[in-house]
């Protein structure tokens, strides 16, 4: 899908001798967790379910192709708005087509386990970056729970046999992982018994609290999961908050820009999410949540951040989890810091959509940053950012940091394969133009 897509942007510094600066609102789009799991359990629920500030990235529209091409019908009245009718938990039906996750890793583990309880095969494939994704996270427990799923030695494309009966586990997962936690969740709601899982940290809960949400009896605490089979699902209405991780690239860009600020409305504060916040704020940054309520279920709030120097930090690892696809921008804001900041625990980086230790360093080294990498981490020292070529490796996330790091280079950064941006956040361009930056 996306691998053959080239789109290269040129980020220009902002003028500070004329007192440019960033500022203004800016409205991220929704949540990209949240907007999966909306798609996937009002699928299997009974009934309607009105979906509001689904993001309309290419990820999560791929998760939503899937579900129709499995019999659901799925309506966009309009932007960011879905009526989803569920079939139940039985009702879905097979495709003799291959089911296309695009460059969505949650999309294809989490409809692993959705599909694991099928009474009929499925075929999972995604693009070149997901193809290189390992799946034996998922499919190694899933087997223990009675699936059959092949892959290509750990890689997609997975074939998932259906009419396995499953048995409920309780699984102590390796890694702190959201989605391979919510695979066996998904699979736990067509097992026998109690599925539970334990996590070596906590992670994004959202697939347990939509699960209640939408009437499935579920315990859970930080660290912890467990439910039952035998239950219905019954269709609800999800308000989907802003996006963190969006909101993310705008909280260091206005950090590092002198005089610059702004406002980020109503945006998603599950604190497993909000690691870079506390990380920012030990580095020196003005960061201010205002307005704080609740939407669907969720804490959102405004996140109003003003320019202020940033010094380097040793990050604290508890943080990592919190924190797991800011990796990329925290290495900008480290790069822009004074003094040095030491990140280590983050293995899991180098299996993201790109090895994002590698490809951050290699694009940092090029614009003459001082960083170390590291098999779990990186050392990196604050200092001049200066212009030249990187490449983001289709990877949306290490796109959009390089077009943070733009804003304070000595001259042109230019970012090479930014296509994917659209995966994640469709907007961004213009978004970001629209508060100070000169990318074209
Ligand atoms: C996600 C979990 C995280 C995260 C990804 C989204 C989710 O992945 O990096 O962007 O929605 O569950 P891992 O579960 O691999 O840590």
């Amino acid at each position: 899908m996306s691998g053959t897509r080239h789109l290269d942007w040129v980020s220009r510094p902002v003028d500070a001798v004329h007192g440019a600066c960033l500022h203004g609102d800016v409205v991220v789009p929704g949540d990209k967790s949240v907007s999966h799991r909306s798609m996937m359990l009002s699928a299997i629920a009974e009934g309607t379910s009105h979906i509001r500030g689904f993001l309309e990235g290419e990820d999560t529209r791929a998760t939503a192709a899937v579900l129709a091409q499995l019999g659901v019908s799925i309506e966009a009245p309009s932007d960011g708005e879905r009526i989803v009718r569920g079939v139940g938990l039985h009702g879905l039906r097979g495709s003799h087509k291959p089911l296309d996750c695009g460059n969505a890793g949650t999309g294809m583990r989490l409809l692993a386990g959705l599909l694991a309880g099928q009474s009929f095969d499925s075929v999972l494939v995604g693009d070149e970056s997901l193809s290189k994704r390992p799946m034996r996270r998922v499919t190694d427990p899933l087997a223990r729970m009675g699936a059959q799923i092949d892959s290509q030695d750990g890689l997609p494309p997975l074939h998932v046999r259906g009419g396995r009966p499953l048995q409920g586990i309780r699984y102590e997962l390796p890694v702190a992982s959201a989605q391979v936690k919510s695979a066996l969740l998904l699979a736990g709601l067509y097992a026998q018994g109690s599925t539970e899982v334990i996590e070596p940290h906590p992670t994004r809960d959202y697939t347990e609290r939509m699960l209640a949400a939408f009437g499935w009896p579920i315990e859970f605490s930080p660290g912890h999961a467990r439910l039952e089979g035998g239950h219905r699902l019954r269709a609800t209405d999800v308000v989907v908050p802003a996006d963190f991780s969006s909101a993310a690239f705008f909280l260091v860009a206005a950090s590092i820009v002198p005089g610059s600020s702004l406002r980020l409305p109503a945006v998603g504060l599950n604190p497993r999410r909000t690691g870079l916040l506390e990380a920012l704020r030990l580095m020196g940054a003005d960061i201010r949540i205002e307005n704080q309520g609740e939407s669907g279920g969720e804490s959102i709030g405004d996140l109003v951040v003003h320019h202020a120097p940033l010094h380097g930090i040793e990050l604290p690892e508890a943080l990592v989890p919190d924190m797991i696809d800011e990796f990329p921008v925290l290495f900008i804001a480290a790069a822009s810091a004074q003094g040095r900041t030491v990140v280590r625990g983050a293995a899991e980086l180098r299996v993201k959509e790109s090895d994002r230790i590698a490809t951050m360093a290699a694009g940092m080294r090029a614009l003459g940053i001082r960083i170390e990498e590291t098999p779990d981490g990186a050392i990196i020292d604050g200092g001049a950012i200066g212009s030249g070529t990187v490449h983001s490796h289709g990877d949306h996330r290490i796109a959009m940091s390089f077009a943070v790091a733009g804003l304070v280079a000595t001259g042109a950064v230019t970012i090479g394969d930014c296509a994917n941006v659209a995966t994640s956040f469709p907007g961004f361009v213009k978004l970001a133009n629209g508060c100070g930056f000169a990318l074209s």
